[in-house]
């Protein structure tokens, strides 16, 4: 019998993602199921030194804040859906140790293992996964950020999987195609400023210093053309 509702013990091994699992599936997986956890809330709060930055210049990725955790901090996202959508790989009995060990390497920087109930989208009874969460006790954990800071942070980092800016554009279009009701305003609040910074800059209208070697400058913004002007001739 379950205890206290948790999912029954079944010997299958599911692990829970929420950010770039969602996309990017793990090996071996032979059922991949949308749905969702709760008790959580989906951040951009977790410094990413190994995938979408570097240790001299650290990136964002997301994590996952207990849901009372969070209730007691300032952020100026001061909402976040009850449902914390995402999907679930079972994989292959044969070939469980293996992943284990391929995303113990694959996740480490500051994440843990946790285990929590997932409830499939489809309404079929909840599973037991494997989560990876950066709590706040972790080094890369950063607590609450400015919304327009995290932004142009993205926008600049960049690590050996990518793009940082990549990362959380892959995750809003993943999360859309998950479901109708999936989306998740913390990640496509930064989506539309990083797409504001990018038609800025483009247009010529901001200048990212240095932004040929983006890691490695700081971020300086200008508002309009004649400012830009005003700024070069200083
Ligand atoms: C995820 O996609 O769920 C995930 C990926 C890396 C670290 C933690 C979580």
């Amino acid at each position: 019998m379950p205890v206290n509702g948790a999912p029954p013990e079944t010997g299958e091994f599911w692990i829970f993602g929420y950010g770039s699992l969602i996309w990017k599936p793990p090996p071996h997986y032979d059922r991949r199921i949308p749905g969702w956890v709760t008790g959580y809330v989906r951040r951009f709060w977790q410094a990413s030194q190994d995938h979408r930055g570097t240790p001299e210049a650290p990136g964002r990725v997301v994590t996952l804040i207990e849901r009372s955790f969070w209730a007691s901090l300032v952020d100026a996202h001061d909402s976040a859906p009850e449902k914390v959508w995402g999907t679930a790989y079972r994989i292959q009995a044969d070939k469980v140790a293996e992943v284990k060990e391929y995303l113990d390497i694959r996740e480490i920087n500051g994440y843990t293992i946790h285990y929590t109930p997932f409830h499939p989208a489809d309404g079929s009874p909840s599973i037991r996964t494997l989560v990876y969460i950066g709590t706040p006790d972790n080094d890369q954990f950063t607590g609450p950020q400015d919304p327009q800071a995290l932004a142009e942070h993205i926008y600049v980092s960049e690590g050996p999987s990518g793009l940082n800016r990549d990362y959380l554009l892959g995750l809003e279009k993943a999360l859309n195609e998950l479901s109708p009701e999936s989306g998740d305003a913390h990640v496509t609040d930064l989506s539309d400023r990083v797409r504001e910074i990018d038609r800025r800059r483009r247009e010529g209208q901001l200048q990212v210093e240095g932004f040929e070697h983006p890691v490695s400058h700081e971020f300086r913004k200008v508002s309009s053309v004649d400012e830009q002007e005003e700024t070069e001739k200083a």
